[in-house]
């Protein structure tokens, strides 16, 4: 049994994920955030950042693995480096930056200054230290292993993680499905940042972007400013055939497509895009492409909206206290219109002032509250457990409004958890 030092002392992890409930101190107590940097932040791939963030030698982002602040940088032989932002000498930040291009980390403390893949080149008045001091050895660390998968490069800081590929399964395949809407067969980060922080624990994200039950109730303002807008009714959920699944390994996905809100507008450029990607994929598959609308949470902090060209990422500040991060992408070899069109979507609906967003974060910060009523310990993920589907390759399927997608999210975070994995 595994277990943890709680709020209230003693807390077996595993105890706290049932099939269709799990406990409230999952959201409020500090050391099981603790416990999730270290098994699923720490332990398992993370997402850091998009290849076309970092496209030329020199350029690096800063972010976060889990808490610890990293540098992506881009070495001049083309390898993306995943450094973790820390001098060897005291310990300070060596890049505040957000994002640029540069030849050298150089600490602002004591000068120390380091190549883009970490090695150290610099160390001011060496001659204040002894022979046996190893300039090779103090480089900056770095995470073990890094892979992209279509554009998306994820990180881990456990060198024994397994292939990113493994991990995915048939995650991947939605991937896939989304980054071939682009002729030239990937996608371009480059239209800024939405940024925002709620007050409120990391998972209420990841959740509720696999959440088709709330959208209704939550976005009912949103809604019918639309459909007064447009004419347009708001479509239910409800009787949709609109599927919600859970993949293995915590990845989840909520299809949409064969459902009214597949119907994209076309636009100018339409016949060209149309033309393009079925030179490239063939029919069938450019068929495929356009008819698809998905969004998918990829295990523990991604996710990817095809219908609205856009993903977000996740950043738990600590059990409380959570930071999104919204990009929209271009379809490269696609219409500038197009893409202006579509990632527009992303402002209007996800954006921190957008029509969408405000709404999910209110209900976070509101369930943040609740949960810290003691006296009901649980919440409930049972809606649908029995009509949900087993799939061939280990999917489980519901209604789009049915709680799969959670149930795989927490078996995923009980397995990671404890040692079942
Ligand atoms: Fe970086 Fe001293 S802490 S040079
Ligand atoms: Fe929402």
């Amino acid at each position: 049994m595994a277990r943890v030092m709680g709020e209230a002392g003693d807390v077996a992890v595993d105890e706290l994920v049932e099939k269709g409930r799990v406990h409230r101190r999952l959201y409020v107590d500090p050391l099981v955030f603790e416990k999730e940097m270290e098994r699923i932040y720490y332990g398992g791939w993370v997402f850091v950042c998009h290849e076309s963030e970092i496209s030329e030698p020199g350029d690096y982002k800063t972010s976060y693995i889990g808490r610890q602040p990293v540098i992506l940088s881009r070495h001049s032989n083309g390898q993306i480096y995943v450094l973790l932002n820390r001098c060897m000498h005291r310990g300070a930040q060596v890049c505040q930056e957000g994002k640029g291009n540069t030849r050298a980390f150089r600490c602002l403390y004591h000068g120390w200054a380091y190549d883009n893949k970490g090695d150290l080149l610099v160390v001011p008045f060496p001659e204040g230290y002894g022979e046996d001091f190893d300039t090779s050895k103090l480089g900056l660390r770095a995470a073990p292993c890094v892979e992209s998968y279509r554009g998306f490069v994820f990180a881990s800081l456990n060198p024994d993680v397994g292939a990113l590929r493994e991990c995915m399964g048939p995650a991947a395949d939605v991937i896939d499905l989304i980054v071939d809407a682009a002729p030239g067969g990937e996608i371009e980060v480059g239209a800024g940042v939405q940024k925002y922080v709620y007050y409120g624990n990391w998972k209420l994200q990841i959740e509720n972007w696999v959440d088709g039950y709330h959208p209704s109730f939550t976005h009912q303002s949103a809604f019918a400013l639309m459909a007064r807008k447009t004419g347009a009714k708001p479509s239910s959920q409800q009787g949709s055939v609109a599927k919600a699944v859970s993949i293995p390994n915590g990845h989840a996905l909520l299809d949409f497509t064969g459902s009214p809100r597949a119907a994209l507008p076309s636009g100018d450029g339409d016949a060209e895009y149309q033309a393009a990607l079925e030179s490239r994929y063939g029919r069938e598959r450019a068929r495929e492409v356009r008819e698809s609308d998905v969004q998918i949470l990829v295990f523990p902090n991604l996710f990817i909206q095809s219908n609205g060209q856009h993903f977000r990422v996740v950043r738990p500040i600590s059990v409380d206290k959570t930071e999104v991060h919204a990009y929209p992408y271009a379809l490269k070899g696609g219409s500038e219109e197009q893409n202006r069109r579509m990632a527009s979507r992303l402002g209007w609906w996800a954006s921190a002032a957008g029509f969408g967003q405000p709404d999910d974060l209110e209900a976070f910060e509101r369930c943040q509250e609740g949960l810290r009523i003691e006296s009901a310990e649980w919440l409930l993920f049972s809606r649908g457990l029995h009509r949900e589907q087993r799939r061939a390759d280990g999917s489980v399927v519901g209604d789009v409004t049915d709680e799969v997608t959670q149930r795989g999210i927490y078996e995923e975070w009980k397995a990671r958890m404890t040692d079942g994995r």
